[in-house]
C-alpha cells in the first residue's frame, strides 16, 4: 500500500527520501515521486515503475525539506499524472489512505476554479489545502483547518515554498510515525524507512498533526491542543530489513522461521508451565469467565486462526469461530460480552481486520486480544490484550514467517485457555511447552527438503491450475499453502478438505491438474489414502507431503516427500513450510516478481 517518507533537516534530504521509499517497496506499489523546496519554488518528480527509476530522475535535485510517496493505485489508473505529490499553488501533498468525500470537494473546488490534472482524491486535499491557505496562512493551521474537512482514512505530508523549512504531517486511519534526531526530523509509513537516519521514533495517534523542521517537532490535535507523544527506540535492526544473501525476501524470511519460531517462544522461557499474564497483565482476569473465543482476521492471518480453532475446541473445550473481518464488520451477528475477540495480523493496520475489531467493541464485546508482529500497531494498542509475535520485519508480501509465528502464539493461547477451563494436566502442559522448545530444530530439518522441491516446482511451469488437499487441522494449512501458490505463481489454485473431493471438484482432476495433498500421520490418513486414490484413479499427477512414519509409496503418478517426523498437534507449523517452498520455487520458475507480486499489497490499510 501507499508509502509516505518526509524530511526537514540540515543537509540534503533527497537520498534519504529515495532510500526510505526503497525501504517501503515491500508494501507494494506502481509508481512514485518527490517532492522538495528549491528556492521559490516546489521541485517535483515522478516516475511510473520502480523507485529506482525516481532515483535516476532525481539525481540532481537537492533540498534540505521534502517529501515522497510510493502509490498504489486506488482513484485513477498508475499513471505520471496520478502519482503523488500532487501540487496547488505554492504545496505539495502526499497522501495514504482513501479520502471519502472527494468527490463533493472536487465539485466544490472546481466551481471556485481550480483544475484538476489527475483523477486521484488526494488531489482533492492539495487544493483544499490552497484555498485555505488564502484565509489562514500559517501553514500549520491551515492543515489543521484542512484535515477538519476531511472524511476518510489519511496519512499526509506537505510541504509549502511560501514557508521553506517545515514539513507538516497529519494521520487519521492510515500509519504514520516520525523519526526524531539532532540533525533532522523525519516521517514515515514504518519504521523501516527511518532506521538509515534514527532509532527515535514517535508514533502519531489518529488526529494528530506535527511540524517538522530541522530543530524542532511540534504535534498538536487537529483542534490545535497540543500534545507530547513518548519517544520509543526502535529495537528494529537495519540488518533485518536487508536482503544479506537471498535472493528474495520471502526465501529470507522462510529460511528465518527457526529464530523466529525461538524469538516467539522466548517468552515461555525455562518454564514449564506457561500462565495467561504472556497476553497481558489483565489476562487473567479477562479470561477467567470467557466462554468461546471469535478470531478476526484476513488472508493468511485468517487461516492461522482456521487452524487454531482446531486446536483450541479439541485441547482446551473452547467454542471458536473464524470470522473474515471483511465479512463481519458489515453483517448482523449476536453479541456475545463473554466471548475473547481475537485480532490476528501481521501489520496490525489491516483496515479491514481493524474495522472489525472496532465493530465488536461497538457490540460491547470488549475481551479484546491482539496477536499481532508491530507492537506499536493500531490493532493491538486498540486491544486489551496482546501477544506480540517477534517474527521481525517481514517485507516479502507473501507472508510466511509471520504465519508460523501466529500460528505458535496461538498455540500458546490454546493452552492458557485449556489451563483456565481446567482442561490440562501439569504433566500434558509440560510435553506441549517441550514440543514447542523443540519447534525451531524441527522446522530446520524441513527446510533442507528444499532442492527436492525445487525439482517438483519445475513441473509446475506450464501448469494455470493446482489442487491443494487436507485434512482436519491440516485444511487450513492446504488453504495457505493455495493462496500462497496463486499470490506469487499466479496459477489459480483451490484447496479443500479431501472429503469434499467427491462433491465436487473432483471433476476438475486430470492430467493437467496437479493435487498437492498434506498427509500427516495422523488418525485421518487412511482417509486421506481413499481421497487420493480417487484422484489417482482420474489420472491426476499427486503430489504428497507425507511424515517420516506414514505408509506412503511412490507409485505412477504419486511422488511423496516426507517430514523428518510427525508433530502431533503442532504439525500444521511442520507442513506449511514445503507448501512456502514450492510456491516460492514455482513463482521462480515462472519468474514472476516473488516479493511484490503484481497488483498486491504488504500492508492493506484502505477497505
Ligand atoms: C499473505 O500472504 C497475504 N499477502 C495477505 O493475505 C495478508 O495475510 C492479509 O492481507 C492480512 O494482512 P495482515 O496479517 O497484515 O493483517
Amino acid at each position: 500500500m501507499c508509502g509516505i517518507v518526509a524530511a526537514a533537516a540540515g543537509k540534503n534530504i533527497v537520498p534519504v527520501l529515495v532510500e526510505g521509499l526503497k525501504k517501503l517497496e515491500y508494501r507494494g506499489y506502481d509508481s512514485a515521486g518527490l517532492a522538495v523546496i528549491s528556492g521559490a519554488s516546489i521541485e517535483r518528480v515522478r516516475s511510473v515503475g520502480r523507485v529506482a527509476e525516481l532515483e535516476i530522475g532525481s539525481a540532481n535535485t537537492q533540498s534540505v525539506t521534502g517529501i515522497a510517496h510510493t502509490r498504489w493505485a486506488t482513484h485513477g489508473v498508475p499513471s505520471e499524472r496520478n502519482a503523488h505529490p500532487h501540487v496547488s499553488g505554492s504545496i505539495a501533498v502526499v497522501h495514504n489512505g482513501i479520502i471519502e468525500n472527494y468527490e463533493s470537494l472536487r465539485r466544490d473546488l472546481t466551481a471556485q476554479g481550480y483544475v484538476f490534472t489527475s483523477d486521484t482524491d488526494t488531489e482533492s486535499i492539495a487544493h483544499l489545502l490552497e484555498a485555505t491557505l488564502k484565509r489562514e496562512p500559517d501553514l500549520f493551521k491551515a492543515v489543521q483547518i484542512t484535515c477538519r474537512q476531511l472524511v476518510g482514512a489519511y496519512a499526509i505530508a506537505v510541504i509549502d515554498h511560501s514557508q521553506p523549512g517545515k514539513v507538516i504531517v497529519a494521520r487519521e486511519g492510515s500509519p504514520l510515525l516520525l523519526g526524531v534526531s539532532d540533525t533532522g526530523n523525519y516521517a514515515a509509513s514504518d519504521a523501516s524507512a527511518l532506521l538509515q537516519v534514527t532509532r527515535n521514533m514517535v508514533y502519531l495517534e489518529n488526529g494528530d498533526i506535527a511540524e517538522l523542521t530541522a530543530t524542532s517537532v511540534k504535534i498538536t490535535r487537529l483542534d490545535g491542543t497540543p500534545v507530547e507523544r513518548p519517544v520509543h527506540v526502535s529495537q528494529l535492526s537495519a540488518a533485518a530489513v536487508e536482503l544479506g544473501n537471498y535472493q528474495h525476501y520471502m526465501q529470507k524470511e522462510i529460511f528465518e522461521q527457526p529464530e523466529a519460531l525461538a524469538n516467539t517462544l522466548e517468552i515461555v522461557g525455562g518454564s514449564k508451565s506457561i500462565q495467561p499474564g504472556i497476553f497481558g497483565a489483565d489476562a487473567a482476569n479477562l479470561m477467567a469467565d470467557v466462554d468461546s473465543i471469535l478470531i478476526l482476521a484476513c488472508g493468511t492471518s485468517s487461516h492461522s486462526g482456521f487452524t487454531a480453532r482446531y486446536w483450541l475446541e479439541a485441547i482446551a473445550g473452547v467454542t471458536c469461530n473464524v470470522e473474515i473481518a471483511s465479512e463481519y464488520r458489515y453483517r448482523t451477528s449476536v453479541a456475545n460480552p463473554r466471548q475473547l475477540i481475537v485480532a490476528i495480523s501481521q501489520s496490525g493496520e489491516t483496515a479491514d481486520t481493524l474495522a472489525a475489531l472496532r465493530h465488536a467493541k461497538s457490540l460491547g464485546q470488549m475481551k479484546t486480544l491482539a496477536i499481532c508482529n508491530v507492537p506499536e500497531s493500531a490493532i493491538v494498542r486498540e486491544c486489551a490484550l496482546r501477544f506480540i509475535t517477534r517474527a521481525g520485519p517481514e517485507i516479502g508480501v507473501a507472508s510466511t514467517k509471520a504465519f508460523t509465528t501466529q500460528l505458535a502464539a496461538l498455540f500458546l493461547l490454546t493452552l492458557v485457555m485449556a489451563k483456565v477451563k481446567e482442561r490440562l494436566t501439569p504433566g500434558q502442559e509440560s510435553v506441549y511447552i517441550d514440543q514447542l522448545r523443540h519447534l525451531p530444530v524441527a522446522v530446520n530439518k524441513v527446510l533442507e527438503l528444499e532442492s527436492d522441491i525445487e525439482v517438483w516446482a519445475k513441473r509446475f511451469a506450464d501448469k494455470h491450475h493446482a489442487l491443494f488437499l487436507g485434512r482436519g487441522r491440516h485444511y487450513p494449512i492446504a488453504m495457505e499453502g493455495a493462496l500462497k501458490l496463486k499470490e506469487i505463481s499466479y496459477i489459480h489454485a483451490e484447496a479443500y478438505p479431501a472429503g469434499e473431493l467427491k462433491h465436487g471438484p473432483l471433476a476438475l482432476v486430470d492430467a493437467d491438474m496437479p493435487v498437492i495433498s498434506i498427509a500427516p500421520n495422523d488418525q485421518l490418513l487412511d482417509k486421506l489414502k481413499s481421497n487420493l486414490k480417487e484422484v489417482q484413479a482420474r489420472g491426476g499427477e499427486l503430489y504428497v507431503f507425507a511424515d517420516a512414519d506414514s505408509e506412503m509409496a511412490e507409485s505412477e503418478g504419486v511422488h511423496v516427500l516426507r517430514l523428518p517426523e510427525h508433530y502431533g498437534e503442532l504439525s500444521p507449523i511442520l507442513h506449511v513450510i514445503p507448501l512456502q517452498l514450492l510456491s516460492y520455487h514455482v513463482a521462480l520458475v515462472k519468474g514472476t516478481d516473488v516479493d511484490k507480486p503484481r497488483n498486491l499489497a504488504k500492508s492493506v490499510t484502505v477497505e
